[in-house]
């Protein structure tokens, strides 16, 4: 029987001729640019987006797709675009979510979407295809992305749709002459500048520990050198722009710092997440140059900002946060978002000091000329300028509240030894 589409921009068999498939040179993305042919009848053309994803080899890639029957196979370097556009604003909002994430797939998609778009308009393909399934994040971030861009695209998901089991896929790949990739394939994995994220076999089991055969990209932490490394990340208005007093365009910097974090055991984080799609899902990163860049970021701006800017960023940085993660990149909550963190971040220069090792981050110094620490002012030594007899006035009037309070509660009889404890309840109404 025919499937019915749900949804009115998924892509319908015989009314697309031309698709954009995003190419990663993996098993699914292979097997759809036969697929898409032998089952859409249409032309494919493939797109992968470099974003400093570490193990990719490009002209493999592009060599595999065109051997399958791509008419065209695109790579386009978007690792400036990454940093500069996408990441310098993660780390401007330090976003992690659920306190833990620092978003690296998240923040791919929407610039992958957008790239893609772009390729499609110059091509005159009437639609996208891409390698993720139903039930995860990135579908939704995919989809919603191209739709904000250009609502009459059309966007096809075979995994959505193949019904393929593993071995079904790996039939189809052997009578297509399709190479399955060596080395383990039972985890998921995504990569790119702003980190790596792992999920599928033993890893679905949250209550066991991730083998070390995970970690193909971060050292861990026990087998780490002995010996700690203390860099120096210098920021101006928030993106860091030097590392040890030497200047670095930031995709550079970053994999500079990926490159040190990862030999110190830096980043690895096991993450019990909640998908947008409603699932809980365990993910297993592994992120040294966000781990430690977001640390020394949220150290520096906490440093040069007022108690309530610090107060009110925190949660929008959460916000933030959650709002990349579930695909919002292009709403313009998030415009209006990155406007008031960049308005704060103005005052974010200067440096962080931080130690790396055996798989901690220890921010040990920061300096900014905007810092509003004042030495003068918080010294207990001699000499000081904080006058210390304005604080009892300040007291009475800061504590007042909580004084009358006591005051209704005594004359309710409420004792206090129950007011100390919080046993007193709820004022009595009779
Ligand atoms: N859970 C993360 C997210 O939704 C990473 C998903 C990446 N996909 C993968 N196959 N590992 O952003």
């Amino acid at each position: 029987m025919k499937k019915m589409k749900t949804a009115t921009y998924e892509a319908e068999k015989g009314k697309v001729k031309k698709v954009i498939l995003l190419y990663s040179g993996g098993l699914d993305t292979s097997v759809m640019v036969k697929w898409i042919q032998e089952e859409y009848g249409a032309e494919v053309i493939t797109l992968t987006a470099d974003l400093g994803q570490p193990g990719i080899d490009l002209p493999a890639a592009k060599a595999k797709a065109l051997k399958l029957g791509a008419s065209k196979a695109y790579i386009i370097d978007a690792k400036d675009e990454f940093a500069e556009k996408y990441i310098a604003k993660a780390i401007k909002a330090n976003a992690l979510y659920q306190g833990g994430y620092p978003l690296s797939t998240a923040l791919g998609r929407p610039l992958i979407a957008k790239l893609a778009v772009k390729l499609a308009h110059q091509e005159g393909a009437d639609a996208i295809a891409h390698g993720s399934t139903g039930k995860g994040n990135d579908q939704v971030r995919f989809d919603s992305s191209i739709l904000a861009i250009d609502p009459d695209m059309k966007i096809l998901a075979p995994v959505r749709e193949w019904n393929m089991t593993r071995d079904k896929e790996l039939e189809y790949a052997q009578q297509h002459g399709i190479e399955v990739p060596e080395g383990n394939k039972i985890y998921s994995t995504d990569e790119n500048l702003w980190g790596k994220s792992s999920e599928c076999g033993i890893l679905e089991h949250p209550e066991e520990a991730p083998p070390d055969e995970v970690f193909t990209f971060v050292t861990p932490p026990e087998k780490a050198p002995d010996k700690s490394q203390t860099i120096t990340i210098g920021f101006t208005m928030g993106v860091p722009t030097s590392l040890d007093g030497k200047k670095f365009p930031l995709a550079q910097l970053i994999q500079e710092l990926n490159t040190i974090g990862a030999k110190h055991g830096i980043g690895i984080l096991d993450h019990m997440e909640d998908r947008i799609v409603g699932l809980k899902s365990r993910e297993v990163y592994e992120c040294p140059a966000a781990m430690t860049i977001i640390a020394a970021h949220k150290d520096l701006e906490k440093y040069v900002s007022t108690i309530h800017q610090n107060h009110f960023k925190a949660e929008l940085d959460n916000k933030w946060g959650y709002f990349v993660y579930a695909a919002l990149w292009y709403d313009p909550v998030m415009a209006d978002m990155n406007a008031y963190i960049a308005s704060m971040n103005k005052a974010v220069t200067g440096w962080v000091k931080v130690k790396l090792y055996k798989g901690h981050v220890q921010v040990i110094g920061r300096q900014s000329d905007n810092a509003l620490y004042d030495l003068q002012l918080a010294s207990y030594n001699e000499g000081h300028t904080f006058n210390q007899a304005a604080s009892p006035g300040f007291i009475e009037l800061w504590s007042l509240q909580m004084k009358v309070i006591n005051q209704i509660k005594n004359k309710k009889g409420v004792t206090n030894e129950a007011l100390a404890t919080g046993k007193h309840g709820q004022p009595q109404t009779s």
